[in-house]
């Protein structure tokens, strides 16, 4: 194990990286800070990152990276075809997956742009643990529908469950038996973004596999958070405690037909990728890649970004290198819970959750209780998390909002970016703000994008509360910013 004990007993997640270069920080008053929020129109995505703290907006492309990774960049073979940098690439990826065909894409979501495109009809039923925002975007642009078949225990806020990112698989053997629709393939998601970072196990999807391969229906992962699942296996599943993070990898990728990844995520850097074994589905993709992303040895990606990325996904085959984010997010989720806020636990990869429906319970989910206390939390310590609940789906087609199950403010620990005292700060101001929670209300749209409206979309408090918040901040706190 990689967890570190101090005498006192206390455990914390000590760094096993040094800092060797650094972006300083600004930290603007709380009044400066109200007033960035609503030239943003509370819309966190609209803020500029000069004015923003710590930013917890996710993990996408701004984890750290290694020195190894930096060098590796200063070598890359700059070419439009033939790069030898993208063979390096496609032969870790190869390696890591045991996969021969590896094509690459600008990023995760030009993935799912060609899987959709080449296998998604209208009608089409897509079932998956859980869907992510761009995923669904996608499937649904082609006229296809997600069914989500998450484990019951997925979406209970605070559990003690080690994977709740499973899938449901007597509902996906029922649903394969008995489906009229056509069911193009199923979709596994590692480290399950949007119920909180939450893994599957992997006798989960063993078994999601075997039923796949019963009814032959291809079975896709989405690995752009496998490098927490892969942690979190091998931390939490008894069955592969001998097992080495590399085996488990490869475990992993033999259940699957297809691994798309975004290496904004996976591989510490910048693009993404397909991976598939010979099947009559490689040449259609490598035509929509050709048509959509950019030729087949670069995808869109630069060639420092490939190099950095095939030593990305080498570094974390490394246990004491995927161990950072979980081991950082775990120690946040134990704080707050022990100062009474309510998180979603276990802690998963990716961030620190905060249960928005019982930190402002008093919001109706129409006036977006996670993004009203993401607005809070950027007023209390500049502080930039990202809403995950109502205001990231899109209306029902009569126009009614779709309510999310889950209301969350994410609060994104990207991988050895933050150090300690950073995170300890973050704990105090979310306490704070638990404290003075009944100040804060909601929030409505001023301007509503119809497609991925949390992106773009503007909107203004409902009331005067920021402004009274302001000014709690300021009697609690004097002159400190
Ligand atoms: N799949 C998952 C599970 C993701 O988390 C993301 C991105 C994508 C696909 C799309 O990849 O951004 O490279 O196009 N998640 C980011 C986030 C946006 O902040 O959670 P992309």
């Amino acid at each position: 194990m990689q967890e570190i004990r101090l005498f006192s007993g206390e455990m914390i997640p000590l760094e096993r990286h040094k800092v060797r270069i650094v972006q300083k920080l600004e930290l603007l008053p709380v009044e400066e800070r109200l007033s960035k929020l609503q030239e943003a129109h509370n819309n966190l995505y609209l803020l500029k990152n000069r004015d923003v703290f710590l930013d917890m907006l996710t993990d996408s492309g701004v984890n750290a990276m290694s020195d190894k990774q930096q060098s590796a960049m200063m070598d890359a073979d700059d070419a439009y075809a033939g790069s030898e940098t993208f063979f390096q690439l496609e032969a870790k990826v190869q390696d890591l997956f045991g996969m021969e065909h590896f094509l690459p894409a600008h990023q995760g979501r030009g993935c799912e742009k060609v899987l959709a495109d080449l296998l998604v009809r209208p009608g089409d039923l897509i079932p998956m643990n859980y869907h992510f925002t761009t995923t669904r975007a996608h499937i649904v642009r082609c006229g296809g529908e997600v069914l989500e078949l998450l484990c019951a225990e997925g979406e209970v806020y605070t559990s003690d469950k080690p994977f709740k990112g499973n899938m449901d698989n007597d509902a996906l053997r029922t649903l394969l038996k008995n489906s009229e629709r056509n069911i193009p393939f199923v979709r596994m998601e590692a480290g399950t973004n949007l119920i909180g970072g939450q893994p599957f196990s992997l006798a989960n999807l063993q078994e999601c596999s075997g039923i796949c391969r019963e009814h032959d229906v291809p079975l896709v992962l989405d690995a752009s958070l496998v490098q927490d699942n892969l942690y979190f296996i091998k931390s939490r599943e008894t069955n592969c405690r001998e097992m080495s993070v590399r085996e488990i990898m490869r475990a992993i990728a033999d259940c699957c037909d297809i691994i798309y990844f975004s290496a904004r995520k996976f591989g510490f850097a910048r693009g993404g990728g397909i991976a598939l074994r010979e099947s009559p589905l490689v040449n259609p993709l490598q035509e929509l890649i050709v048509l959509n992303e950019g030729f087949l040895t670069y995808g869109g990606m630069s060639v420092r970004e490939m190099a950095a990325i095939t030593v990305g996904l080498e570094e974390s085959m490394d246990e004491s290198v995927i161990s950072q984010g979980p081991e950082f997010i775990r120690y946040m989720v134990e704080e707050l819970t022990k100062l009474g806020v309510p998180v979603v636990t276990p802690a998963g990869g990716l961030g620190c959750h905060l249960n928005a429906k019982e930190f402002v319970p008093h919001i109706a989910s129409d006036e977006y209780p996670a993004a009203a206390l993401a607005s809070a939390l950027f007023i209390a310590g500049g502080i930039r998390g990202m809403e995950r609940g109502t205001l990231s789906e899109d209306r029902h087609a009569d126009g009614s909002e779709a309510h999310a199950s889950m209301e969350l403010l994410r609060l994104a620990v990207p991988r050895r970016v933050f150090t300690l005292s950073q995170i300890k700060y973050c704990i105090d101001r979310v306490h704070w703000l638990w404290q003075n929670r009944e100040l804060i209300a909601g929030l409505r749209f001023t301007r509503e994008p119809k497609i991925l409206r949390f992106f773009t979309g503007e909107l203004e408090a409902v009331s005067d509360w920021q402004e009274k918040l302001v000014a709690r901040f300021r009697s609690d706190f004097g002159d400190s910013l």
